[in-house]
């Protein structure tokens, strides 16, 4: 079936629930699957269908649900059920402010994650093409324990019974009712001034607006899907997991046959909104996350998590945290490197082991390759930072900017004292502690000049074995003589 567009009346999202297996002080609903809320999910699945109206019912922990509602999708209405009564009361606060409302009403869930804007774009095509006033997703599980039953007859949905209202034979039934469905807004209204708690737990039941359509002679279908993860809700933390790897699976799945070459699946997360190119190769225990993308044949990994950077063609990055930075064509990041954000890797550039790298602009063909903060700093192309040298951007009060000129060359554990400008082309002599600028083809050295005191080890040291290598090394210069 098509999986165009279908535009609604409205979406109803169920979200007013406890969600007291989850045991914790978050709603159940701002709880994360691969990096993003479960009631992002059911937004953007509702969203495919471009309802005149999403409304999103809440009760339980609103504040945190509002608020988080108010950053993902702002254009939601919500309405609010203090008392949770059941699906059907839960429904009937969802319409309380669209009294006027005519067309076609879906109800989903705010906690069943893997729910797809397709499957109810197939929903409500197959409501459509059969002109159904109530149709609901179903499938078939291997354990249908807690769901409502549905029960067919002569292949015709006849009803939905509860898991605590069904007879042991109902009992057998392993086709569920996802609790996802089209109503025809008329019969759902009518069906729901009509609903009383006359059953196992005393509460509204939505299911039951299904008994009243069938009363009037309306038409009731089902639409069976047989992936089961996307009926699937989100009770507790185990669950919660289960998502998490099945989702994780999904996304790899699809970058592997687009091209990307996977190690470990297993170990290996990539988010949702992360873009990968062909020929990119992902080593175990990578996290790829927010805005990242890999360009063509970079290779990322082992051991590495990225959030919001961008790889160049090629790169290597290798046991490596970073985030908010930009690496360039070619380059070369790890093992052990920390990129905080600002960073920009030139191409060709490099960031070897133990760096850490703020806001630092580090030109093309240029390298920080060894054991280095570099921070608030920009260097030109193929400048070359010696190891341990120490970008010391901050006074206590301020941060400065240090520059380092193209094809300049800096010794090893140097300190440069920012704010401070070296030029193009200038040298730092190891050792140095750079608080003066340096000027083009300059040299400095900033540190106390060397004093060799001889005899000091046997004056000193008289009786050491140091004093006896020392006397060993003397005279054997001075038979060599
Ligand atoms: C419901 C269906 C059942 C179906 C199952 C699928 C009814 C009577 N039963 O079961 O046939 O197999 O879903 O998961 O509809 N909610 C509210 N307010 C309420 C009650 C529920 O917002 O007063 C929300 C919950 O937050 C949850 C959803 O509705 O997201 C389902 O509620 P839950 O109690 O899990 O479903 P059941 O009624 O057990
Ligand atoms: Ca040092």
């Amino acid at each position: 079936m098509s999986a165009s567009v279908q535009q609604v009346a409205a979406v109803i999202v169920l979200a007013a629930g406890g969600g007291t297996r989850m045991r914790s002080k978050r709603s159940k609903l701002l709880h994360e699957v691969c990096g993003r809320s479960l009631l992002s999910y059911a937004v953007t699945a509702a969203s495919a269908l471009e309802p005149a109206h999403l409304v999103v019912v809440v009760g339980h922990q609103r504040e945190q649900v509002v608020a988080h509602l108010a950053e993902i999708a702002p254009y939601a209405e919500q309405a609010v059920q203090e008392e949770q009564k059941g699906t059907g009361h839960a429904v009937q606060c969802g319409l309380a402010g669209l009294t006027e409302l005519v067309g076609e009403v879906v109800v989903t869930y705010g906690d069943v994650p893997l729910l797809t804007g397709d499957t109810l774009s197939d929903l409500v095509a197959e409501h459509r093409v059969s002109a159904n006033a109530l149709t609901v997703l179903t499938a078939v599980v291997d354990d249908p324990t807690g769901y409502g039953r549905i029960v067919r007859e002569g292949g015709d949905v006849a009803r939905i019974v509860e898991q605590r209202d069904a007879t042991d034979e109902e009992r057998q039934i392993r086709e569920i009712n996802s609790g996802i469905y089209v109503f025809d807004a008329d019969v759902l209204r009518g069906g729901l001034a009509e609903l009383t708690t006359d059953n196992e737990q005393g509460e509204l039941y939505l299911t039951d607006v299904l008994r009243y359509a069938k009363a009037r002679g309306a038409r009731v279908g089902a639409h069976l899907i047989a992936d089961t993860w996307q009926t699937e809700g989100v009770n507790d933390r185990v669950q919660l997991a289960a998502m998490s790897n099945e989702l994780n699976r999904r996304i790899l799945d699809r970058w592997m046959r687009a091209g990307v070459t996977v190690i470990d699946p297993t170990s290996t997360w990539v988010e949702d909104s992360v873009d990968l190119a062909e020929d990119v190769t992902l080593l175990p225990n990578t996290m790829l996350k927010g805005a990242t993308s890999v360009a063509s044949g970079a290779t990322i990994g082992p051991d590495t998590m990225l959030t919001d950077v961008e790889i160049g063609e090629g790169a290597t990055v290798t046991r490596c945290q970073g985030s908010l930075s930009v690496i360039g064509a070619g380059a070369t990041v790890g093992p052990y490197s920390y990129l905080r954000p600002g960073t920009e890797l030139g191409i060709n550039g490099k960031i070897g082991g133990f760096v850490e790298t703020k806001n630092a602009k580090i030109g093309d063909g240029a390298k920080v390759p060894h054991l280095s903060y570099c921070g608030d700093a920009i260097l030109g192309e193929g400048v070359n930072i010696g190891a341990g040298t120490i970008f010391a951007n901050y006074d206590g009060v301020t941060k400065s900017t240090t520059r380092v000129g193209a094809q300049s060359f800096v010794g090893s554990n140097s300190v440069l004292v920012a704010p401070v400008i070296i030029a193009d082309g200038a040298y730092v002599a190891a050792g140095s502690a750079v608080t003066d600028d340096v000027d083009p083809g300059e040299l400095a050295i900033a540190r106390g000049r060397q004093r060799n005191i001889p005899g000091w080890v046997a004056s000193r040291r008289a009786g050491t074995k140091t004093d006896a290598a020392a006397a060993a090394a003397l005279g054997h210069q001075t038979s060599a003589e």
